[in-house]
């Protein structure tokens, strides 16, 4: 049965930085306004270099879609999109393949409208406001269940969100009722901000987002390793994400300055599954 806990909705606040525009402005994107841009230069004066961490995030969240393509995966829902702009999802997919369809779900009103026109034109692609922390609000969205067929295989993309989950809201717990919904063969990708190689520049990242509208909360790899329950993890198990498959050529943790994100790719094995008509929304 899928959890209903029903958090109340996001309003919009353009006076604090927001997490989904400051990774657009570390990203080069145009959808972020001047209070992000300036808070991104405050966070790259004290931590030199910072940048090349979101690219890192945005070079993993694409290597991971490409070998969940040709896996056979051809749909994917991810939690806590952020603005379909540089490098997305659907960007990564269409390169591969036309036949795939992304239902992005982010909790934050101005992303979601920023990102509406973006998809008017990619009957393949479509956003749902609706927060991460209600997998009955996801998994059971006309949006959802009109995009994806949850009883077949899915690669959920939680890449960069469950760092914005506080403890309270019982992260372990949240991803084991995603975890539970999908049917055998799905796929989890996570990254997540960790301080167990980095704990000073954590900290600073930590104080800084402390001002946005998105608090974070940086953990042990130990517990980040949790999250993938009984899936099981894929070769080369969850690392530092240069790590993870990296191109040919590129950057390894070995010679990256800044070592704080980290993740992974696991799939569901066995027939344990449970049909989407059997989640319960009530
Ligand atoms: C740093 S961006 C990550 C974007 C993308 N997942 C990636 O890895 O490239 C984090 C996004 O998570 C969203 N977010 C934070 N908490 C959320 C929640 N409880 N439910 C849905 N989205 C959330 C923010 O609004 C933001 O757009």
């Amino acid at each position: 049965m899928v959890d209903t806990r029903t958090p109340p909705a996001r309003q919009m606040d353009i006076t604090r930085p927001a997490a989904a525009r400051i990774y657009d402005a570390f990203l080069g994107g145009g959808h972020n306004f001047g209070v992000e841009r300036s808070f991104a230069e405050r966070i790259e004066q004290e931590l030199p270099g910072i940048g090349a961490v979101y690219q890192e995030n945005r070079a993993f969240l694409r290597r991971t879609v490409e070998f969940l393509l040709a896996r056979g995966v051809r749909q994917f829902l991810d939690l806590g999109s952020g603005t379909p702009t540089i490098g997305h999802l659907h960007e990564v997919a269409c390169r591969r393949t036309r036949d795939f369809r992304v239902l992005y779900v982010d909790n934050e009103p101005l992303t979601v409208a920023h990102s509406k026109p973006l998809l008017a034109g990619e009957p393949r692609a479509d956003i749902l406001r609706a927060d991460c922390r209600d997998p009955a609000s996801v998994l059971l969205a006309p949006e959802t269940q009109d995009l994806l067929d949850l009883n077949e295989p899915v690669g959920l993309l939680m890449t960069s969100v469950l760092h914005f989950v506080p403890d309270s809201d019982d992260p372990l717990g949240l991803v084991e009722a995603y975890r539970d919904a999908l049917v055998p063969g799905s796929y989890l990708v996570v990254s997540h901000l960790t301080g167990t190689r980095a704990p000073d520049a954590a900290r600073t990242l930590t104080d800084f987002y402390a001002e946005t509208s998105d608090p974070l909360h940086p953990r042990e790899t130990s517990w980040i390793d949790k999250l993938f329950g009984d899936f099981e993890v894929l070769p080369p198990g969850a690392t530092y994400l240069a790590d993870w498959r990296p191109d040919p050529g590129q950057p390894t943790s070995a010679t990256n300055r800044y070592h704080l994100l980290y993740g992974g790719v696991a799939r569901k094995s066995g027939d344990t599954g449970i049909p989407v008509q059997s989640i319960n929304g009530g």
